[in-house]
């Protein structure tokens, strides 16, 4: 039977879009659903790394398997890098995407459009069943912070991020068309082709 390799992740969203990406991997690979509950650990560090790292760690060693977690966020130049790895809680503990993104525009409201530079970042980790060998893949997109909100499809930032080469938001592609560009697919593209590697080796 294949190996587990859980996804260390208690958001569905991003749980679900890490699932595509790891699909046909010689791993029987499981989402936190699957497992008994388990409180999340606190996201503390000052990067994403670090962040990646601990959820991999902590959630591979609760259940005893092999673990990927990633860590990301949105990099706003004009913020000086704002909100980074307090994204997800930018508009303050438990917010909703509308609260962040209704923030963030706020934050920017009047700015030009070339000033509106902005990237994700997203780092993937892997931590195997028995903690030795752990590996870590970073991926980045960069692209502009529209005006307004469009589209109804990915989650989080999504209606406000427009990637360099394209006129829509990542809210208005399908989710290949996303994963093909964005941080998270580029990190776990990586990652899968370590993984595939690691699995021949062992
Ligand atoms: P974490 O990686 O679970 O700490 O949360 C990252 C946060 O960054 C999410 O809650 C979103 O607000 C934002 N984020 C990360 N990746 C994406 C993405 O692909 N689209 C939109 N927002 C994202």
């Amino acid at each position: 039977m294949a190996e587990v390799l859980l996804i260390g992740s208690g958001n569905r969203d991003k749980a679900r879009e890490l699932a595509t990406l790891l699909e046909g991997l010689p791993w029987e690979v499981g989402c936190l659903k699957d497992f008994p509950d388990v409180e999340e650990p606190e996201e503390d560090g000052d990067t994403f790394e670090v962040n990646a790292l601990k959820k991999a760690r902590f959630y591979g060693a609760h259940f005893g398997v092999a673990c990927v977690a990633d860590d990301s966020g949105l990099a706003v130049d004009f913020l000086d890098g704002a909100p980074g790895v307090y994204s997800a809680r930018y508009a303050g503990e438990s917010c909703s995407y509308e609260a962040n993104n209704k923030k963030l525009l706020h934050a920017l409201a009047g700015l030009p459009w070339h000033e509106r530079t902005a990237h994700f970042c997203c780092c993937a980790a892997f931590v195997p069943r028995d903690g030795a060998s752990e590996h870590l893949e970073i991926g980045r997109c960069e692209g502009h912070i529209a005006v307004a909100p469009t589209g109804a499809g990915g989650f989080g930032y999504d209606p406000l991020f427009v990637p360099n080469g394209e006129e829509r938001s990542f809210a208005e592609m399908r989710p290949e068309e996303k994963h093909a560009i964005s941080h998270r697919g580029r990190a776990f593209a990586q990652l899968r082709q370590f993984l595939e590697s690691y699995h021949e080796s062992g």
